[in-house]
Order: C-alpha cells, then structure tokens, then sequence
C-alpha cells in the first residue's frame, strides 16, 4: 500500500477579493499553493504529489517548481467544484494508482500544514478500515442566525470539530464516493454519505484555511516561527 497526495488548486478564490486565483497569492515570496506542496513532499512515505489545475490556469507556469522534481505531476482536469476536480484528479491518476493506495486530499489554501500533522494522520489510519480527517475540536461558542443576523440559537458545541486537510481515503473508496455524492464540501462528507464514519484525527489551528487577506499576515507568523 503506497501514500499519495492530491491538492484540488483549481477554485477562483472569490472570497479574497483578489485578481489572482487564492492558491497563486504570494506568502514568504512564494505562492501558497507552493507551501501546501511543499509540506507534502517534505513526507518521505508520500510516493508523490499530485495538483489539479484548471484547464485554463494561466498562472502555474510563471512560477518556479522545479525543486519539487518528479515527485510532482501536474492534472489540468480541474471541474466546477472542488469534489469534481478531486474526482477527475482521481480518474486521472487511476493508471498509477492502485485500488487500495491511500489518497490524502489536502487543500491549496492551507499553506501551514506541518510534517508533524501529516505524520499523525498516517499513523492513526494506516490500519483504518474507512479513513479519516484532520479536523479541531470547535472553541468558540456557535450562533445560528435568523435572515437579519440575530441570534436564533445557541448551537451545543459538545462533540462539534472543524474539518480540515488532508483527509485521506484509498483510492478505489473515495471515488465511489465522490461519483455518488458530486456536491459535498469535503471527501469525509461523500464517504459519510455511503453510511461509513471516517475517523477524526485531532491537528492545531495553525493548520487553518487562507480564507480571507487578513490571513496572509498571520499565515506569514506561522511559517516564520517555524523556520527559526
Ligand atoms: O474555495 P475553497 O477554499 O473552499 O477551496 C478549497 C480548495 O478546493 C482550494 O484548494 C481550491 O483551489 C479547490 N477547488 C478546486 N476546484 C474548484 C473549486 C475549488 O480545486 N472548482
């Protein structure tokens, strides 16, 4: 059984605001894209990393990645939602991937993902039956809001985590799931679907999404802390 990774980077990135798609905003000098490949190819056992562009992705060759090698391939079959392009990306490598590798899909926009992390994910579930998730138990205390942003509940945050990346399922499994199930948000939530409970494998905040500009700062903190 091998270890793959997948980054879905073929999302337009609306939220940010930006004229370039989020995963080619520049954090360190280099796009974020490249920290959240970086951070899989830092992991011996990940025989190696795959990205799925849009087919119309005009940015990927003005930058430099070269450093990554052959541990890096390249999927211009990029869909309309992050679960299509994971999908495609996952009939695209079908010829070298076998039915039982574990795929460990993990999102362009978190940038500060640490070996550490990957390494705690792939212990816990090497031996899982179903596959799991990085994901952090919830802190704050959840609203749920009317139509005019008043407070229409308090929702009990006992039990409640926030997915993260990666989320790693075998091959064969997550591709059954995500034909079945083409509008979730995350893989978990397609494997759900099929009645198997993926295991939550508890990580850190610092493992958050790039969501919004104010991000970058603080994504910037986190991986400057980390190299000194
Ligand atoms: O927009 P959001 O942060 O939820 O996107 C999560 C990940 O899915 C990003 O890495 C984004 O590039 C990717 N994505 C994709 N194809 C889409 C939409 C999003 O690969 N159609």
């Amino acid at each position: 059984t091998r270890y793959f990774a997948i980054v879905p980077a073929a999302g337009s990135g609306s939220r940010m605001g930006a004229e370039q798609p989020k995963q080619y905003l520049a954090l360190c000098g280099k796009p974020l894209l490249w920290h959240a490949i970086a951070a899989l190819a830092a992991v011996p056992r990940i025989a190696k990393v795959f990205v799925v562009l849009s087919p119309e992705d005009e940015w990927w060759e003005s930058f430099d990645w070269s450093t990554f090698g052959t541990r890096l391939q390249v999927l211009r079959v990029g869909g309309a939602t992050r679960a299509q392009s994971v999908s495609n990306g996952l009939s695209a490598v079908a010829g070298q991937v076998a039915a039982e590798d574990w795929m460990l899909v993990h999102d362009a926009a978190r940038a500060c993902l640490s070996v550490a992390q990957v390494d705690a994910l792939i212990d816990t579930l090497a031996e899982d039956p179903v596959g799991g998730l990085l994901a952090v138990p919830v802190a704050d205390t959840l609203k749920r809001a009317d139509g005019a942003a008043r407070v229409a509940a308090t929702v009990a945050r006992d039990g409640l985590w926030q997915a993260q990346t990666p989320q790693m399922f075998r091959h064969a499994l997550l591709s059954r799931a995500l034909a079945a199930c083409p509008g979730v948000t995350d893989e978990a939530g397609a494997i759900e679907a099929l009645g198997l409970a993926p295991r939550l494998v508890a990580a850190d905040a610092t493992n958050f999404k790039v969501t919004y500009p104010q991000d970058l700062a603080l994504a910037a903190q986190i991986l400057h802390a980390r190299s000194t």
